[in-house]
C-alpha cells in the first residue's frame, strides 16, 4: 500500500531538503503545498507575495484549502492510487498550525474546512522537523515572505500548535530534532520512517 507522508515544521526548520532526501530514497512523488499545482503555483504567490493584496485570516485559511483541495484531486490521491509514495513539504496540518493557531481562527474549524478539502485523506504519516526558534531564524537568509515576516508570537503560536498536535496523535507524528546537521537529521528521519512504513508495505 502507498504511504502518504508529509513533513512539516516551523519556518528554517529544513524540511525541504529532509523531504528531498526522503523522496529519493523512496522513489515518491515530491510535492508541495502551497504550490504543488499549477493552479497552486498562482495561490502561493497570491499568500506569499509580502506587497500585495491584504489577504484577510479567513480568505488566506480558503485559499490554502484551495491550493490542498486541487493538490489532492490533481497530484496526491492519483499518485497513491497508482501506488506511489506521496512525499508532501507541507499538508493541511500546516494549516492547523498557521492559520487554526498562528491566526487564531481555531484548530476545529480549520480542521473541518479542511477535511472537506482533501476528501478526508490525510497524512498517514508526518514528520515534524522541531527547531527552536532562534536557530531557525539564524537559517533565514533570504528576503522574507508574508509569513516570515508575522510577529514573534505568531510563530510561537504555530510551533504550540504543531506541538499539541504531534503529542495528541503519536501514532502519526514522528518528531524529530530538526536542530543538528542535515546528515544527523536525515539518518534519523530515515531510520525512523523505515520502521514506520513496515505497515505500508
Ligand atoms: P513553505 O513553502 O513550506 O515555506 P518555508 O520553506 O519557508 O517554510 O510554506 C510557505 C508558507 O506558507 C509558510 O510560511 C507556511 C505557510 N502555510 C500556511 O500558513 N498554511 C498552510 O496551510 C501551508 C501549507 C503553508
Amino acid at each position: 500500500m502507498a504511504a502518504y507522508i508529509a513533513f512539516e515544521g516551523g519556518e528554517g526548520s529544513g524540511k525541504s531538503t529532509q523531504a528531498a532526501v526522503v523522496a529519493e530514497r523512496l522513489g515518491a512523488v515530491l510535492t508541495r503545498e502551497p504550490g504543488g499545482t499549477p493552479l497552486g503555483g498562482r495561490l502561493r504567490a497570491l499568500l506569499l507575495d509580502a506587497d500585495t493584496h491584504r489577504v484577510g485570516p479567513r480568505a488566506e485559511a480558503l485559499m490554502m484549502a484551495a491550493d490542498r483541495a486541487q493538490h489532492l484531486q490533481d497530484v496526491i490521491l492519483p499518485a497513491l492510487s497508482n501506488g506511489r509514495h506521496v512525499v508532501s513539504d507541507r499538508s493541511a496540518f500546516s494549516s492547523l498550525a498557521y492559520q487554526g493557531g498562528g491566526r487564531e481562527l481555531g484548530v476545529d474549524n480549520i480542521r473541518a474546512v479542511n477535511e472537506w478539502a482533501v476528501f478526508g485523506r490525510w497524512p498517514d504519516i508526518v514528520v515534524y522537523l522541531r527547531v527552536p526558534r532562534d536557530i531557525a531564524v539564524g537559517r533565514l537568509n533570504r528576503s522574507l515572505d508574508r509569513f516570515e515576516q508575522e510577529d514573534e508570537w505568531f510563530h510561537v503560536r504555530v510551533g504550540d500548535a504543531f506541538d499539541r498536535l504531534a503529542a495528541e496523535d503519536p501514532d502519526r507524528w514522528i518528531v524529530v530534532d530538526g536542530s543538528r546537521s542535515v546528515d544527523e537529521v536525515s539518518v534519523e528521519v530515515g531510520r525512523r520512517l523505515d520502521s514506520a512504513l513496515v505497515d505500508f508495505a
